[in-house]
């Protein structure tokens, strides 16, 4: 790595959703015009690396993740111009920009997958993986990755006369990674994107990536971390620090894999914690946080967990045992309408939460201080709700709330233009929940986020730290303790956090081995005799550095 260093320990990541973020030219669809307008809201709210979810061009079938060109911009979006003047800007304001790799499959419309299915001859038809004869029965582990959507993973193309390969809906047939071709296209494409200045990639898929795709002696990979392994160097090769962020949602024995001897992915998105987090939140106790932290991996160095609540699919607690599956959806989707593919939640976490404000601030206090960088989705800040009409995991990806004016400023267009309605009334429309007003009120949820954004990025101990967690006499509370770390905008120390994950108040006494001053938030501290008394509010929190 170079001269920034590792920046992605320290960072608080941002996902945006380009086409739902912010509609420059007021057509209906967000674009990076709208986008490019709205950086100085996203300094000033204190993150410095953006995820962009796919912009390219695609039929959109799903959400973008279906590309038909890998090195444009969707023109819904704008234009690549409009793309290079956007990272412009966020370099100017010191904001990192990742991008999604869609590149286990492509689009059905690709004009790869198109010549391929015409001409057997084409160097592209090896692009994909065929067959005429799909097993009946697929590897339980392997079958469709979104049931109930999508049943099977071999569809039949009448043009081809094969069967082709999909784990994901039938219009992504997956790539064929095995073909060395294939994998050069990959190196392409991210030389592309390193060229124009982006400072990494979020690697969708990255597990199914690597897999051996359709059981087939043909596409079985001599070294599938070897995939991953191609893609780090020659991302260290092109790209100033750029990273590879990746979507590994695997078993937990499999994790450490992904990061290699810290020569794969630089970072993981932390699915296991996540449904473990929830769990505890759900359950209020801190049981399940320590479980967690002993069941992930160590990380090399330089190898690093990107912490999320809540992400741009559903809420994943595939990977909890069933009861643990049912407390959380007794507690956050008690209706059916709430839950999908029998594994996930489908609202975001001011609903789940009932817009309860101490819990929200508990959760997301105690998120950002566990050990890893935070990633917020777009709209988490002002705790923005959902739309349970819209289908399956769109339900979540509905229009930033600007202000309460018309599409809650997301747009000029015509409400019946719009890509996807606004949410308006009820407890999180537009008319009540939006960044104007919430700008306007210091004791907003938007205030808060960025007190503790701002926190966050002075606390290296978090990101980089040793982390340990510390016995407390209350259930309901998870205390733990991070010391050293490396940081280029601070001193480290040693930093305590203490969470009240329940609905009373409580007191817990800690021996800190030092005095402590408040870093953030919540509860009156008090020395006494064998240590230092917390006293905390219903689902209270405090952070503290030890002196
Ligand atoms: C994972 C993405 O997060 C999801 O939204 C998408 O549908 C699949 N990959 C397929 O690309």
């Amino acid at each position: 790595m170079g001269t920034k260093n590792r920046w992605y320990e320290n960072a608080v990541f941002y996902a945006i959703d380009v086409e739902v973020f912010a509609d420059g030219n007021g057509d209906g669809v967000g674009d990076f015009q709208g986008l490019t307008e709205r950086l100085d809201y996203l300094a000033g709210l204190g993150i410095d690396s953006i995820w962009l979810l796919p912009f390219y061009p695609s039929p959109n079938r799903d959400n973008g993740y279906d590309v038909t060109d890998y090195y444009g911009v969707d023109k819904r979006h704008g234009t690549l111009g409009d793309f290079v003047e956007f990272l412009r800007e966020a370099d100017r304001r010191g904001i990192e920009v990742i991008v999604d790799l869609v590149v286990n499959h492509t689009s059905d419309q690709h004009p790869w997958f198109q010549e391929a299915r015409r001409d057997p001859g084409s160097p592209y038809r090896d692009y994909y993986i065929w067959t005429d004869d799909p097993p009946d029965q697929p590897d339980p582990q392997r079958g469709a990755v979104f049931p109930g959507e999508e049943d099977t993973i071999w569809s039949y193309d009448e043009v081809a006369e094969k069967h082709y390969y999909h784990r994901f809906y039938h219009f992504q047939p997956d790539l064929n990674t095995a073909n060395p071709a294939v994998r050069e296209e990959i190196r392409k494409i991210m030389g592309f994107w390193l060229a124009l200045g982006v400072s990494g990639f979020r690697v969708d898929a990255a597990t199914l990536l690597i897999d051996n795709k359709g059981g087939l002696e043909r596409t079985k990979l001599d070294d599938p971390h070897g995939v991953l392994r191609d893609m780090r160097k020659f991302v260290e090769r092109r790209g100033d620090d750029a990273i590879l962020l990746g979507e590994a949602d695997d078993a937990p024995d499999k994790l450490a894999a992904y990061f290699g001897d810290g020569d794969e992915l630089n970072v993981l998105l932390n699915f296991l914690l996540d449904a473990y987090l929830v769990l505890a939140l759900a359950e209020e106790r801190a049981a399940p946080l320590e479980t967690v932290l002993d069941m992930l991996p160590e990380v090399p160095v330089g190898g690093q967990w990107a912490n999320f609540l809540r992400n741009y699919d559903e809420l994943n607690v595939g990977r909890l045992a069933r009861a643990q599956q049912q407390a959380v959806f007794a507690e956050f989707a008690p209706e059916k309408s709430m839950q999908i593919y029998g594994r996930g939640i489908r609202r975001r976490l001011a609903p789940m939460l009932d817009g309860d404000r101490d819990r929200l601030e508990l959760a997301y206090s105690l998120l950002f201080s566990l050990p890893g960088t935070p990633l917020l989705v777009y709209g988490d800040e002002i705790g923005m709700g959902d739309d349970l009409s819209l289908p399956g995991r769109t339900a979540v990806r509905v229009p930033m709330q600007w202000s309460s004016e018309k599409n809650g400023g997301f747009s000029t267009a015509d409400p019946d233009e719009l890509v996807r309605s606004v949410v308006s009334g009820d407890d999180y429309g537009y008319e009540s929940v939006n960044v104007a007003d919430q700008r306007g009120d210091p004791d907003s949820l938007l205030h808060w986020f960025s007190r503790l954004i701002h926190v966050r990025r002075e606390c290296p101990e978090i990101g980089s730290g040793d982390c340990e967690v510390l016995e407390t006499t209350d259930d309901a509370v998870f205390a733990h303790r991070m010391r050293g770390g490396t940081g280029p905008r601070s001193e480290t120390g040693t930093l305590v956090a203490v969470h009240n994950l329940g609905d009373e108040e409580t007191t817990v006494t800690l021996d800190l081995e030092g005095s402590p001053t408040r870093l953030f938030d919540g509860s009156e501290l008090q020395e006494v005799e064998d240590g230092w008394r917390f006293d905390l509010g219903e689902y209270g929190y405090c952070w503290v550095r030890l002196n």
